[in-house]
Parts: structure tokens; sequence; C-alpha cells
């Protein structure tokens, strides 16, 4: 017995029935299994979800508590369990003055950190505050996870509205990436931002390390073109940063929650300070509909519904999120951090194991460039890959607005092409309108054939602008909050990650020779002789 045997039950019955005969039997069906919210249409109708369905989804995120949780995580309560932590990343938008952890407010020390930022953006931007060379031209965030992936997907995604210093991002300890990015920029205009809450993660480090060094080849002063995103002051002291330049959040900002907080430095510098607000007011309004809207037209929760549905119900383990709209390129990577780090959990809360899956797989890349590359397996392959299709009605270039419109046919289409399919009788009359016949008919018919009866969502909006942005972030934090109170794990830790990197360290040695590695299995050892050898 498990949370999801009612569903699962209602799945068996209805599972091959095909989505198109529910269109056939509800002509308002569009209209009934879709939601908005502010700029948001989310239209699941073309999944295979009936209202008996959607009751028992329902059903489930009420008898999981996922209000109570929900208005738990608003009020400072401490839901992150294994850390006795708080989970307030929505403080960082919320328009409250109060808001209370251990009993204390912590609105007053969030806003005035919020003051230095925008100050010290403002300066940036303006010219008031300089590099050696002068004018500040290039910034560099040094950060990884969370401390990465927020802003440098929310600077592409707003990459029109940028209008101060050029942003780069540095993550990966692989010195081909700080290698790349620095060559080029001009040491003496160039600001480095180290972003990581611990100020301990290797990767970032070794980063800033290397940035210091190539910037102390020409600036005579190099920490003065540093600032620091961090909680951890006595760190980011020692390596000479300057308190003036450091920029704290507290413990209950979790990191893939954190662009909303100081980490999103680097973007507010890019658009500005008032632009960044809109991009802060997008996702509170969107935190004033999740904590108001009644579930059946809510929409963080609906999008976890569907999710779960395809998932642990119809037991599909990938996620395809699909975005039309190249500036929202490295959505998926977000995203995967987001969902996979938050809700890849085997246990639950209380620490039993689950007696179902946890979170999907969750991948994408932008239309229309998936069409020519992995489309192919979501149309033909043997596995159902539930897909996201997110679109804007209206693009950011207007002289360039018909191939926005193409863009939106295309992503359209494929919804379209996923539910309906060709069926072999409409594969067969297409190719023998181009002449063949017999055996050879029948065996490209049905190479040509559809499946269809594939599931997706989609999500529209009018523009992508900041607000847009923040709003569509927020939406999907909610919908992995609600997907994890729904499971029953810690959407807020990541024990996951700890593993691999204690290995890391003790491997070191190994490849450097100064340890023998005794007690490594013989892969592993065979690979680090190979690669001492071939470093010779
Ligand atoms: O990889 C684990 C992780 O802790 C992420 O959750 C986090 O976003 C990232 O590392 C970076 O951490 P920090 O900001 O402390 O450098």
């Amino acid at each position: 017995m498990n949370r999801f045997d009612p569903l699962l039950s209602h799945a068996a019955t209805v599972k091959d029935r095909h989505i198109l005969d529910l269109f056939a039997a509800d002509p308002s069906r569009a209209e009934s299994f879709s939601a908005e919210a502010g700029p948001f249409l989310f239209d699941y109708s073309k999944t295979n979800i009936d209202a008996d369905g959607m009751a028992l989804l329902l059903d489930l995120a009420a008898q999981t508590g996922v209000a109570a949780r929900r208005d738990a995580m608003f009020s400072g309560e401490k839901i992150n369990e294994t850390e006795g932590r708080a989970v307030l990343h929505t403080a960082w938008r919320s328009v409250e003055d109060s808001i209370l952890v251990d009993g204390a407010n912590v609105m007053p020390a969030l806003r005035d950190t919020r003051a230095r930022m925008q100050e010290f953006a403002a300066a940036v931007r303006e010219g008031r505050y300089n590099g050696q060379g002068g004018t500040i031209t290039d910034v560099v965030n040094i950060g990884i996870g969370g401390s990465d992936l927020g802003p440098a997907m929310a600077s592409l995604a707003c990459a029109a509205f940028a209008d101060g210093p050029k942003l780069h991002f540095v993550s990966n300890v692989d010195g081909a990436h700080i290698h790349d990015t620095l060559a080029g920029l001009d040491p003496e205009t160039t600001l480095v931002v180290v972003a990581s809450k611990t100020f301990t993660t290797i990767e970032t480090m070794t980063n800033a390390e290397s940035a210091r060094r190539w910037m102390a080849e020409v600036v005579t002063e190099p920490a003065k073109q540093f600032a620091a995103i961090s909680s951890a002051t006595d760190r980011t002291a020692t390596f000479g940063i300057p308190a003036e330049r450091v920029f704290g959040f507290e413990d209950w900002v979790g990191g893939r929650y954190s662009v909303w907080s100081p980490i999103g430095l680097s973007l507010m510098i890019g658009i500005g300070p008032e632009l960044f607000d809109q991009f802060l007011s997008g996702a509170a309004a969107m935190d004033a509909h999740f904590r108001t809207a009644p579930f059946a037209h809510n929409l963080p929760v609906l999008l976890a519904l569907v999710g779960l549905w395809h998932n642990q119900v119809l037991g599909h383990a990938t996620r395809a999120v699909l975005p039309y709209e190249q500036r929202l390129a490295r959505l998926p990577a977000y995203l995967q951090q987001l969902e996979m780090e938050s809700n890849g959990k085997r246990v639950a809360m209380d620490g039993s194991d689950l007696p179902y899956h946890s979170g999907p797989v969750v991948w994408g890349e932008p239309g229309t460039n998936g069409q020519h590359a992995f489309y192919q397996l979501i149309h033909q392959g043997t596995r159902v890959v539930p897909c996201e299709f997110i679109v804007t009605a209206n693009g950011l270039e207007p002289d360039l607005d018909h191939q926005h419109l193409l863009l939106m046919a295309n992503c359209l289409a494929q919804s379209e092409a996923l539910l309906r399919g060709r069926s072999l009788a409409e594969a067969t009359e297409i190719m023998r309108a181009k002449g063949l016949e017999g055996a050879e008919l029948d065996r490209q018919a049905r190479h040509r054939v559809f499946p269809g009866n594939r599931p997706s969502t989609t999500l529209m909006f009018d523009q992508l602008t900041p607000a847009t942005l923040g709003g569509l972030i927020a939406l999907y934090e909610h919908r992995v909050f609600v997907e994890g109170v729904v499971l029953g794990i810690n959407s807020f830790d990541q024990w996951g990650v700890e593993l691999g990197k204690e290995l890391a360290l003790a491997l070191a040695p190994v490849l450097e020779g100064t340890s023998d590695g005794a007690g490594k299995d013989g892969s592993t050892l065979q690979l680090a002789a190979r690669i001492r050898a071939l470093r010779g």
C-alpha cells in the first residue's frame, strides 16, 4: 500500500485510451484542463488526465498536507528537517515587513544587504566604482551549482535588457573554463564576483585563486576588483575581500533557490537594480498565487500533480523541458539542479525507504534546435517522454517577428504531432501516392508511423521579461516543493553530492602518486595508473 495506489488503480483502467478521444468526448477539455496565473497559461489537456484522475491527484495533494507545509515554509518554520533550517528564499522577494526565524525578524538585515547590493551595482554601472583601468567593462561570476546556474541562466534570459558591463560565468574546475573566459578580458577593467555560500567549494575557490593570479599580473591591488557573495565572512576576509564588498545571506536560502539573494548580484549589475526589482516582483506575484489560489487552479500545484501522474503513476522516468525561446537555453540545466538535487532522494523525511520513485530525470534543449536532434526518439522511440513546452507569444525583436511566428508554429506543431501521431493507414496512403506498392509499400509505411498519444503540457506567456522570468522560476520552485511534499521527502538538503566530493579529495594524492590508493577497486586503480603514466 502506498499513497499512489488509488491513482495506480485508476491509471490501470485508462492508460491505453487515446488522449484524442478525451478531446472528442469533451469539447471544452482544453479550457477545463488549463489554468492561468498572471501572465501564465498552463495547458495540460494534452495528457491522459481526466476529471476522476484530477480529483484523485487533488486528493493526494490535500492528504499529504501540501497547504500546511506551504504555509510552514512561508512562515519560517524549520521544514528542512535534516539540516534543521528554515526554507525562506521567498523572503528575498517578499514585500512583507516581518518574517520571523527563531523569533527574530529577518527582513531588516535582508533589506539592508539588498540596499548595499543596489548601491554597488549602480556604482559599477555608473562608473563610480572602477577598476585600475577605469570603468568596469566585464564582470566574471565565479561559482558553481546554485551559485552559478541561477544567475547564468537568468542573465542569458534577460540578455535583451542588459545594458551594463558584459557578464561571464565560470563554474567548472577544469582550467579550460577560466582560461577561455578570461582570455580576451582586460584585468584592469574586470570585476570578479566570487559566489559561494560556504566559500569552501573546491571548484570556486580554485577558480577564484586562478583569477586573482591572472589579475595580479597587471593590477597592483587585485582585491580591490573582487567582490564576494557568501555568508562566511571570516573566509572572505582571509581571501582579502573587504567587508564592504561582501554580500551575505542566511543558511535558510538553499543554493539552488538563491538567485533572488546576493547570488543575483551579477544579474543586477547587468540589467540594473530597477529591472532586478521587476524580476523579484514577478516571483512575488507567483508566491501570492501559490499561497492563495485553490489547488484546482494553482499553477505550481498543477504542474507538480501532472509531473507526479507521469512519473510515479504512469512510470515515465524522464521529463523533457522544451523552451521555445532561445534565451531560455540554460533553463533545462537550471531545472536539472532545481528538480534533481531537490527531489532525487530515495528515503522519506523519516528515513524510511520510498515505496515509489523519486523525482524524474529532467532534461531538454530549446526548440527548434531539439527538433533536429532528439525529437526523433520522443516521437518514435519505444519510451514515452512527457514533454513540457514553454513558449512566449511575442519575441523582443519586432523586426524579426516573422521568425517568432515560425517558432511558435513549430512549438504547437510538435505537441500536436505528439498527440495525434500518424496511423499506418495514413502513412500507407502517403507512400502509395509516391508510387510504392506491395511489401515495399508496407515496409516503408511502417517506418513512417507515429504512434501519437504522447503527453505534453504547454506553458505560455506574453514575453520573456525580467518580471515573467521571475514568475517562471518561482513557478518551478514551488512545483518542486509540492512534488517533494507529496513524495514525503526533504527537497532542501543534498546529501547525495557529498560522497563524490570526499572521494575526489582522497583521489588527488593517488593521481599525484603520493598515495598507493590502498582499498580502492581495481578499475579506479587502473584508471589512476593510466593517468599517472599519460602525464609522465
Ligand atoms: O553541489 C552541492 C552544492 O552545495 C549546491 O547545492 C550548491 O548550489 C553548490 O554546491 C555551491 O555551493 P556554494 O555556494 O557553497 O559554493
